[in-house]
This record gives structure tokens, C-alpha cells and sequence, in this order.
């Protein structure tokens, strides 16, 4: 079973939506998702009330407020704000049930251990873009001096004392980078992830620690240094801006020839989209935490994008991409580097009438004049927010089922695309229905 799909009746809510909606207006980027929520996690790290600020109001946040809750923690979601009081938690024990309704909850590992010297967790849960192993996560904390036993899924670490050390990372993976450095910061001495990942969401970890009194540097960069330290105090701390919504905007705004504004947003973040929506012939500006996108014809085609860990193209826009390039002009290649199984939604928007074929991890994608509206299925969080896209500019009616997915990383995405003018419900299931 896929950790995201244990979600009730949400399951069964559909999103109806009429193409043929020009986007227009201005919109603000809410709060990053994968930055909350390892940053959620470090609040483990230093006993008393932390406040988090600019959080989105998702899934995903729910979840890791239930795992927090789990361990002893209160918590408090109110209006984009989290109040975390971990000065109770007491149980570094995380229930199966919770690790398989979502991936990030193996972001407690790293903190678990430096508060308590030992964690209790299992596996987490599969997921639909492909394998998602954490041996990466397990090799870094042993380095660190954590002794690890894994039987069943059920994966105990303990560590009287953790001592820095150099640690090199065979593939720059963003949870290994985040759980090694939360880990890091209450070992003795001196830690340096090498070839570690850059993505904003890594720097703005680094940022939320030493706002806690850690002394983390080089996010950013393929090196992080992390010196040990005694003592965390409890913060204040405001997440970056989602760059992935914001991307999702962005490609919405050129796909439905509109132009779009938006705000509280960082365009550094965003800068492989922009070069890659300008070679497409996309209009992008930009100026401190606002960009306007504007395009007024048909996209052209884009050679070839590959994706890859930052500061390349990312794979979490890669589908999104794909609806674009599906009513471009001429045939462009997608190599998906990223996750081995990340093409389902191209069976989805083939049934839309896109021409794509996948071969080698590659895919082909012929533009075609334009897209059908039928009944689609979300099988992830942004393969979903793909078909919304492509119900927008679709001819006719779209129903995308399985909402529950997007609902993970998107604040209500039929408002946000709603206030720019598409014309998009949700239906919710009649009382009773299963
Ligand atoms: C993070 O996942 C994001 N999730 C993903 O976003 C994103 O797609 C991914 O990074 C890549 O950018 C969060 O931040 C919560 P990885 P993560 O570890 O940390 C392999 C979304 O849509 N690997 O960088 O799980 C792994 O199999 C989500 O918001 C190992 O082999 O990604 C994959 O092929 C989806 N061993 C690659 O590395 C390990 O121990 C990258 O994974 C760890 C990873």
C-alpha cells in the first residue's frame, strides 16, 4: 500500500474542471513544504516552545503534527502558523501506522537520536515515483557512531555518544543530507557531508539550526560543516517560499497563454524553470520576492531537459513540464534522472490525447494542437497537479480523482488556481459514500 493513500474519505474527492481559462492575476507562494517539515522534525532537538512560520495548511503537515504528538510533543496549527512544545516528549518510539502514511517522518531519525540517544521507527512507507531506499540515511548515522539493527522493517539506532567525522554521500540525497546534519549537530566535534545536496530547503534547515544555536555551515555548497554543540534553545523561525508551487504557477500561467503574478516568491530558486520557460518562449521578470510570467502564443519545443538534483531542472516539476511540452511545438525529450518510476502520469495525459512515448528512462513528447477533457487519476502528489494543469487548457470537462495526493503538497489548489480565474471544483463524496 502506498504510504499516501490511507487517507479516508478525502480519497474519494474529485476535482471538475472546465479548460479553456486564460490564468490571469496575482498570487501569493505559500510556505515550502520540504522545508517545514524537516524543520518541524529539528524542533525535537531543543527541549521548550518553538513557533514556525509561513506553513501551508497540508496533508503532509498534518501527518508530521500527529508523529510529534506521537512522541510527546504538543502542537498547535493555527493560520499558517505551528506552535511546537517538545519540552514533554519523552517516547523516541514513531508508530508504524504513522510511518506509512508519509515519507518524512524518517526526518525524526537524525533528531530522535541526538536528544535521546536511541530512536525506534520502521521502514517508511513505498511511493508511487519509484524505489525510495534509506541506506544513505542508516550509513551516515553509523559513521556518526550510531549502532544500527534493522528486523522486519523495524529499524532500532542507538548511540551513547556521536562523534563528527567525514561523511561522503554517493548520491547528493536531500533526506540523507538533512537527517545526517540534525544528527550531526549533537555529535562531539567536527562533521562533513561531502557531496552533499543543495536544494534552498537544505539551507534553510542549516539557517533554522543555528537559529537554535548550532554552528552549521556551507549549505548550499557540496560541502556542509557542522560543529557539535551542547546546548539548543527553542525559536522563532519562518519557512522559505514553495519554489515546486511556485514553478507549478508559473507553467500553469504559460500553458494557459495567460500572465500570471507572483508573490513571495524567490526567483533564485527558481532559476533552471525560468531558462528553460524562456527557451519556450515564455516572457519571465522578476524583482525582490515577485515574478511575472506572460506568454501570449504557442510554446515552442525544448531539446532536452534532464533532471537532477539542484541547481538543476527538478524532477518535481518534471510532469508539470511534460503538460507543456505535450502542446508545444515539435518534439522535445524528458530524461527523468531523479526517480526510476516517475512517468505515471504520462499514461494519464496520453488518455488526454498527448503523444508521448517513454523508452529508457527518456520521454518523447510530440506536441499535439490540444488536450481532452475526460476522468483522470492523481497517482502523486505532482503528477496530480500536472492534470490540473492539463484540465485547464483541455477541451471540454476534467475529473481528476484520487485528490488526496495533491492535497500533500498544494494549499487547496482549486483556489489558488480559482482566484486566476479557471473554472475548477472539488467534489466532495455524498455522506456515507466509501
Ligand atoms: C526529497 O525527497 C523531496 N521530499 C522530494 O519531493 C524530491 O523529489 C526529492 O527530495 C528530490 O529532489 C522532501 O523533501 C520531503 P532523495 P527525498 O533522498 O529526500 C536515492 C515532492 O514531490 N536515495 O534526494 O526522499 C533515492 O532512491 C517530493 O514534494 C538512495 O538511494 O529524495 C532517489 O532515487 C517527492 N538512498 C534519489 O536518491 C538513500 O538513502 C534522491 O532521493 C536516499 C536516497
Amino acid at each position: 500500500m502506498w504510504a499516501s493513500d490511507n487517507v479516508g474519505g478525502e480519497a474519494l474527492e474529485k476535482l471538475v474542471i472546465e479548460g479553456g481559462a486564460v490564468l490571469k492575476g496575482t498570487v501569493r507562494v505559500h510556505g515550502a513544504k520540504n522545508a517545514a517539515l524537516p524543520i518541524l522534525a529539528a524542533t525535537v532537538m531543543a527541549e521548550g516552545v518553538h513557533t514556525i512560520e509561513n506553513v501551508p495548511p497540508l496533508l503532509d503537515i498534518k501527518v508530521m503534527a500527529d508523529i510529534l504528538r506521537s512522541i510527546g510533543c504538543t502542537v498547535d496549527i493555527r493560520e499558517g502558523r505551528v506552535t511546537v512544545d517538545t519540552s514533554r516528549a519523552d517516547t523516541p518510539h514513531i508508530p508504524e501506522e504513522l510511518m506509512q502514511r508519509m515519507r518524512s517522518s524518517i526526518f525524526l531519525m537524525g533528531p530522535l537520536l541526538a536528544r535521546f540517544g536511541r530512536v525506534e521507527l520502521y521502514q517508511p512507507g513505498g511511493c508511487a515515483i519509484g524505489e525510495r531506499k534509506i541506506d544513505l540515511h542508516l550509513k551516515g548515522l553509523e559513521l556518526l557512531g550510531a549502532r544500527i539493527e534493522q528486523t522486519q522493517g523495524r529499524i532500532v539506532c542507538r548511540a551513547e555518544r556521536l562523534v563528527g567525522t567525514d561523511i561522503f554521500l554517493g548520491i547528493p540525497s536531500v533526506g540523507a543530507t538533512e537527517n545526517i546534519m540534525m544528527a550531526a549537530v549533537g555529535a562531539e566535534g567536527v562533521t562533513r557531508i561531502i557531496n552533499a545536496a543543495r536544494e534552498p530547503e537544505i539551507q534553510d534547515l542549516q539557517n533554522f539550526l543555528n537559529r537554535m544555536g548550532a554552528r552549521v555551515s556551507g549549505a548550499g555548497t557540496d560541502t556542509i560543516t557542522i560543529q557539535g554543540v551542547r546546548e539548543l534553545r527553542p525559536c522563532t523561525y519562518r519557512v522559505i517560499p514553495d519554489r515546486i508551487v511556485a514553478g507549478t504557477l508559473m507553467i500553469a500561467a504559460a500553458v494557459t497563454r495567460g500572465e500570471v503574478t507572483l508573490e513571495d516568491v524567490c526567483p533564485d530558486h527558481l532559476t533552471a524553470l525560468t531558462h528553460v520557460l524562456r527557451q519556450a518562449g515564455v516572457q519571465i521578470t522578476s524583482g525582490d520576492a515577485i515574478m511575472n510570467v506572460r506568454c501570449s502564443r504557442r510554446p515552442g519545443m525544448i531539446e532536452r531537459i534532464v533532471t537532477a538534483p539542484y541547481p538543476s531542472f527538478p524532477t518535481d516539476l518534471q510532469a508539470q513540464m511534460m503538460v507543456l511540452l505535450s502542446l508545444a511545438d515539435g518534439l522535445s525529450i524528458v530524461k527523468e534522472t531523479v526517480f526510476d518510476g516517475r512517468f505515471k502520469h504520462v499514461h494519464e495525459l496520453t488518455r488526454m490525447g498527448a503523444d508521448i512515448r517513454v523508452d529508457c528512462g527518456s520521454a518523447f513528447i510530440r506536441g499535439v494542437p490540444r488536450l481532452y477533457g475526460t476522468t483522470v487519476e492523481a497517482t502523486d502528489l505532482r503528477a496530480g497537479a500536472a492534470l490540473v494543469i492539463a484540465g485547464l487548457v483541455a477541451q471540454g470537462t476534467t475529473i481528476v480523482e484520487k485528490v488526496h495526493h495533491i492535497d500533500r503538497g498544494y494549499d487547496r489548489i482549486e483556489d489558488m488556481f480559482g482566484r486566476l480565474g479557471a473554472r475548477i471544483e472539488r467534489l466532495e463524496p455524498a455522506p456515507g459514500a466509501t
